[in-house]
């Protein structure tokens, strides 16, 4: 079966976490991507948080899937000669370095143009332009300019950084959109474009409902936060706790078990349609008629109240119980689901998001695989290459070298790092 991105290649100079992320889903939707390396020491990520000793690291190997790997010395002669014919061959060049580190290997704008005027260059950066925008940034850091974390936690501690990788995976995935676009737009126009991210911005993206709120506190109290009614405001957006951002007041509530179990909680929505339907099941059917209770307005400034006695409910009964009833009356809700719930649960493995990887030094694994579901280009979870395991392949096969030359290149300092 062909794949939506058949024919694509892909020349992936990226590293750690963000552009790994895009140039993974581009490899599951088909393109040939070729990660180029360092000699000897690969992207860092294969030896950071090893818990195999010898082996790649599920950081690198969860990052990594469906790509070959070619180990260049970006900075060598024999390596910059291979990296040219990597130019001129590939359609799309990707790279998350700090800023001003291509350029100084030699592949500024003009010359990767000059060399292939199609190339789509596309660019990870913590910033773009600015007072920062010569900083190396990582996940939190862009989670803390972004906005995420001074509106993540409660209003009585400090800010938050949240465990989904909305500075790396998320600006990946911003990237990766670019990336289709430029190749779509290059299919009218015949010329490549440089497609650039700032992680600042990504998450910023995900925290735009954020920006909606700071500009509502000009009109008056944001009501659906649990701010309000008993503390006053003040200029700026604060934390929501676990208040859902959007005009249907939700919050985590404990259920059965919470004592021993961190995660038997469940997060509730009082979606106004159904409200009839929760006081019933929470055993309040007074409360359908009652003026303080029966209409959205109303029921606002007593948030804290409702909460507790729905949760009074929760408690006697699991998160799966509580889904099993709730679900019957359509009241959206969801169990919080810790990992080792995830990674056992049969419905993420059947349909792929969850899958289990061999790997030839570290063995069988679980990674999460293509989120995005297309029914005319199946995505295959390959497992990640090992350093350099495709020198000679690319040099032959992609970049067509004779035999004489390919053994040249593979014994030269530009593969193999060693002079
Ligand atoms: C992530 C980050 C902080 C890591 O910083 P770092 O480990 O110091 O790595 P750098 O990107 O600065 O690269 C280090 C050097 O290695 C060099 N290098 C990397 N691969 C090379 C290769 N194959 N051949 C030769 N040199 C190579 C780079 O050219 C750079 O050289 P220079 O700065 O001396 O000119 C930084 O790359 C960054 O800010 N990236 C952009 C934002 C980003 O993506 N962050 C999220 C990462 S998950």
């Amino acid at each position: 079966m062909s794949k939506a991105l058949d024919g694509v290649k892909i020349l992936d100079f990226t590293h750690v976490q963000s552009g790994p992320t895009c140039t993974q889903l581009l490899a599951w939707f088909g393109a040939d991507v070729i990660k180029v390396e360092r000699p000897g020491v690969g992207d860092i990520t294969r030896g950071q948080l090893q818990d195999v000793k010898g082996a790649d690291s599920l950081y690198f190997t969860m990052l990594n899937h469906n790509k070959r790997s070619i180990t260049i010395d970006g900075r060598d002669k024999s390596g910059k000669e291979v990296l040219d014919a990597l130019v001129k061959t590939c359609d799309v060049m990707v790279e998350n370095f700090a800023p001003g580190a291509l350029d100084r290997m030699g592949y500024t704008w003009e010359r990767i143009q000059a060399l292939n005027p199609k190339m789509i260059l596309a660019s990870i950066k913590g910033f773009g332009p600015g007072p920062y925008e010569d900083c190396k940034v990582y996940e939190n850091v862009a989670q803390c300019a972004g906005g995420a974390a001074s509106t993540t936690g409660f209003d009585d501690g400090p800010p938050l950084v949240t465990g989904a990788q909305i500075g790396d995976s998320g600006t990946g995935l911003h990237l990766a959109l670019g990336i289709v676009a430029a190749l779509f737009q290059r299919n009218s126009t015949g010329r490549g474009q440089k497609v650039d991210v700032a992680m600042q911005d990504g998450v910023l993206n995900l925290c735009r409902v954020k920006l909606r709120d700071q500009q509502r506190l000009a009109h008056g109290p944001l009501t659906e936060y649990p701010q309000y009614p008993d503390t006053e405001f003040g200029d700026t957006v604060p934390r929501a706790g676990n208040a859902s951002g959007g005009g249907q007041p939700g919050w985590i509530l404990k259920c059965k078990g919470w004592e021993t179990d961190p995660n038997a909680y469940i997060y509730f929505i009082a979606q106004a349609p159904v409200w009839e339907a929760i006081c019933d099941v929470i055993g309040k059917p007074e409360w359908k008629t009652d003026p303080d209770y029966a209409k959205p307005p109303a029921r606002l400034p007593r948030l804290k109240h409702i909460w507790d006695t729905i949760e009074a409910w929760t408690m006697s009964v699991t998160k799966f119980e509580a889904m099993e009833t709730l679900n019957k009356y359509d009241i959206p809700c969801g169990p919080i689901l810790s990992m080792k719930e995830i990674s056992e649960d049969q419905s993420l493995r059947a349909t792929g998001t969850v899958v289990e990887v061999d790997h030839p030094t570290r063995g069988k694994y679980l990674s999460v695989g293509n989120p995005i579901k297309m029914s005319d280009s199946i995505s295959e979870v390959k497992r990640s290459p090992l350093l350099g395991e495709h020198n000679a392949e690319i040099l032959k096969d992609v970049l067509g070298f004779d035999d004489a030359k390919v053994a040249e290149l593979l014994a030269s300092p530009g593969l193999t790092g060693k002079r």
